[in-house]
């Protein structure tokens, strides 16, 4: 939100009083003095009037966790093991997950309190890959990959997916890069050519790679490179 909305939704500034605030250069946001009243103010950033906190800001929290097969990427289930179950972290009400994976499908999943950070891994409109590895019941066709960067028709939310990119690793195996986050996406995308996906697990979104040396149901704090990375 705008610093001037910020200031002037409180009950003690009208907005002439937060004009005049920016103007005289009494307002800061981490610390720094901001005078222009379209200066972002989020829910991590701490602002000050006159020395004053008004707000004193969240920290920002990160995490790539390694998914195991058999848990949920929900922040509750009332049956089954979340992957928040998974995190050994204070206030995990706070967090939400950027970019869910099926029960069963396995690999990197991003857990954040960071709404703007998350919806730009996730929102199709950034164009970020999801990569994911893919094994089949059946070989997968030659015709497959053409298909696919055409973009294939889903009747239910009437759209027809980006293009996506498929690289053969064998008969049954593959590597599939989209930009979206359908609704069973992958499964629904193979089951076109009715050919079922037995194993399912994401690699990588956008810049971010899911740490080889991380076990199923591990997971460790992003580095400050990876978060600004995104
Ligand atoms: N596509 C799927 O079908 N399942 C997932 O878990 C992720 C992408």
């Amino acid at each position: 939100m705008r610093v001037d909305r910020f200031l002037s939704n409180l009950p003690r500034f009208n907005r002439k009083q937060v004009r005049l605030l920016l103007v005289e250069r009494r307002v800061s946001v981490d610390g720094v003095t901001v005078s222009d009243p379209h200066h972002e103010v989020r829910a991590f950033s701490r602002v000050c009037v006159d020395g004053e906190m008004l707000q004193a800001g969240t920290q920002a929290r990160y995490f790539m966790l390694h998914k195991p097969q058999g848990c949920v990427s929900a922040t509750s289930d009332p049956q089954h093991p979340t992957v928040l179950d998974l995190l050994d972290e204070p206030d995990k009400h706070t967090l939400h997950i950027a970019g869910r994976l099926d029960y069963n499908t396995t690999g990197l999943i991003l857990i954040t309190n960071d709404g703007q950070w998350s919806r730009r891994l996730t929102q199709p409109s950034t164009k970020l890959p999801k990569v994911y590895r893919v094994e089949t019941e059946q070989p997968i066709g030659p015709e497959y990959a053409e298909t696919f960067k055409a973009g294939l028709y889903f009747a239910f939310e009437d759209l027809t997916t980006q293009p996506a990119e498929l690289a053969l690793l064998g008969p049954n195996t593959a590597r599939l890069s989209i930009i979206e986050g359908r609704y069973h996406q992958v499964k629904r995308m193979f089951g076109h050519f009715d050919n079922k996906v037995i194993a399912l697990h994401r690699e990588r979104m956008g810049p971010l790679q899911l740490d080889t040396s991380l076990a199923p149901g591990e997971y460790r704090a992003l580095t400050d490179d990876e978060i600004r990375q995104v």
